[in-house]
């Protein structure tokens, strides 16, 4: 018997202002598509954008409904769009952001984890790591080289 330990590295930054400039423009997308979220029940609004390596850029929001399963977040909205249109494309960098109709939202909001699990999908497909950004409304914003480290252990197509 041993143990093993697990360890991601995350890069914080302290706010939006200290993104560089390219990642800055991919967030202002995600933004953008944040306050078009459908999302009248949770009142949270999610913003994804998604940058390929073909120069495209893909937003999604998270679209909910009165059968509260039947809803999708915004991370699997964007990036299921991004598959269905670009099957080809490599995903480089996803930013994604997320707030509160309640209260000031001024921490970063990482993915779920269905969203970890399907992002992980493509990222495996691709085999090149996709940087994710994700932030709050305002305040520090966390990077995370690649998805692998919001999901260890991760299941995926070797194990089929
Ligand atoms: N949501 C997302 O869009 N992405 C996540 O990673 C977490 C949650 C949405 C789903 C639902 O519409 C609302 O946020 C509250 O859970």
């Amino acid at each position: 018997m041993k143990d093993i330990k697990i360890e991601s590295t995350l890069t914080i930054y302290e706010d939006y202002n200290e993104l560089p400039k390219n990642v800055a423009l991919l967030m202002d997308q995600a933004i953008e598509i944040r306050l078009k979220a459908y999302a009248p029940y949770s009142k949270f609004l999610v913003g994804a954008a998604i940058l390929l390596d073909n120069g495209e850029v893909i937003t999604g929001n998270n679209q909910e409904n009165a059968s509260y399963p039947s809803g999708l977040c915004a991370e699997r909205t964007a990036i299921y769009y991004a598959g269905a249109n670009y099957p080809e494309a490599k995903i480089v960098m996803m930013a994604l952001t997320a707030g509160s109709q309640k209260q000031p939202t001024t921490s970063p909001i990482p993915p779920c984890g269905a969203c970890r699990q399907s992002i992980s999908e493509y990222e495996v497909k691709q085999d090149l790591p996709i940087e994710i950004y994700f932030m709050g409304v305002s305040g520090k914003v966390v990077k995370s080289n690649s998805l692998a480290n919001l999901l260890p252990l991760g299941f995926d197509r070797s194990f089929l």
